[in-house]
């Protein structure tokens, strides 16, 4: 088991990575300050694989859900879920017990932090996306017709519990989407995490405590997103706009795999990093069953995304680069015929065989 602190400007909090972990009723009443009122949040396939479980197991837990799904993740859903915490009976001593996947954790600790005006909130995250990702760092919200997590708030939970085994039930296509952020993660701040035998599901133990020390180091650091974080986005200008040109036919790890590939081409092209590392972060996402050709999605359509997604932000199309493994720079100014040039070099069918990274 491991107990990972992480330091903010409101305090400190603890992150634990421990298989079983949601199974201790005891433990989670006494240490965890679980064993008053207590809303179990989730979604509706959550609630039916784990959730139910898990309420039963506490003293005084009510459960409410939400729709599963990005599309749940909405102001309409957060409106019936203050409805529903009143109906829970839900006063400013309760506790709401986020659980599930990045959607949750994201809806649920929107919720937590404005239903009045701030309860104690607990994150159980359920996919190793929302594990390695997603319930570190405090940033929760919802997205709104104009863009993706547009509306959100800076929430401190009491505590993160990751219960491993919950991971169990998890589709592959759901873990390979938690590997693409490790991956990354692996790129910024730690080599271990690109050893293969590391993403084995057996070991998710070991891999989610790794993976979550690099966030929490880069959290630590810039706790309101002002400069370091933005590393955490390796890959990700490209993925977002993948995501969206393919209808989000693509997920967002696979769209993060081809990303992480595309933003390694870009730092050669850039004159920043060695061939060598590109040819690495090939293999490591190739490796991982993540795609590292575009499958014929068109890279000026791509360009486009990144643009728009520029204006709507009224800034520079702003690539987070590689200079060699560890080593980040921000870049602004990257001419656009450069992307489209590494995007066209990208074109063929976009997984291969397993390989060894
Ligand atoms: N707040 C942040 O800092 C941050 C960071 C990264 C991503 N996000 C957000 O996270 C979301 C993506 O998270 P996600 O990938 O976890 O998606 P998700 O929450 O939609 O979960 C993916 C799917 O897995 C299912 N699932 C979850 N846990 C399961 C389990 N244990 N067993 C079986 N099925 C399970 C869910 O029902 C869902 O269908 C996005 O909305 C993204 O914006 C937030
Ligand atoms: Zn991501």
């Amino acid at each position: 088991m491991a107990r990972i602190p992480l330091k903010g400007p409101g305090g400190c909090y603890d992150i634990l990575v421990e298989p079983g972990l949601l199974q201790q009723g005891e433990r989670l009443e006494t240490e965890f300050g679980l064993g008053g009122r207590v809303a179990v949040g989730t979604t509706e396939v959550i609630a039916r694989l784990h959730g139910r479980t898990l309420a039963q197991r506490l003293p005084d837990a009510t459960l409410v859900t939400m729709p599963d799904g990005e599309a749940g993740k909405s102001l309409t859903t957060v409106a019936q879920l203050y409805s529903d915490l009143v109906a829970a009976g839900l006063d400013r001593q309760a506790t709401l017990l986020a659980l599930g996947g990045g959607v949750a954790c994201d809806t649920f600790g929107f919720a937590a932090t404005t239903y009045l005006r701030g309860i104690r909130l607990v994150m159980a995250p359920t996919t190793l996306l929302a594990m390695v990702d997603a319930s570190v760092g405090g940033k929760t919200g919802v997205d709104i017709a104009e863009g993706k997590n547009l509306v959100g708030t800076f929430a401190r939970p009491a505590a993160v519990l990751m219960d491993s085994d919950v991971l169990e039930t998890l589709p592959d296509r759901e873990w390979r989407n938690g590997i693409a952020e490790v991956l990354k993660h692996g790129f910024l701040a730690d080599e271990q995490l690109l050893d293969p035998a590391l993403h084995l599901r057996e070991n998710a133990p070991s891999l989610v405590t790794r993976a979550v020390q690099v966030k929490v180091d880069l959290v630590q650091r810039d706790p309101f997103e002002k400069n370091v974080r933005a590393w955490l986005n390796l890959g990700h200008t490209f993925a977002h706009a993948i995501e969206l040109v393919s209808d989000f036919r693509w997920s967002h790890g696979e769209a993060v795999g081809a990303g992480l590939v595309a933003a390694g081409r870009l730092s050669h092209a850039a004159g920043l990093c060695s061939a060598a590392l590109t040819d690495r972060i090939e293999d490591c996402v190739a490796g991982a069953g993540l795609p590292i050709r575009l499958g014929g999605l068109d890279a000026e359509e791509i360009c486009a995304a990144m643009a728009t997604d520029k204006k709507r932000r009224a800034g520079r199309v702003r690539f987070v680069l590689l200079r060699a493994l560890n080593d980040i720079t921000l870049v602004d100014d990257v001419p656009m015929e450069t992307v489209v040039e590494v995007l066209n070099g990208m074109q063929g069918v976009p997984v291969r065989e397993k390989n060894s990274c």
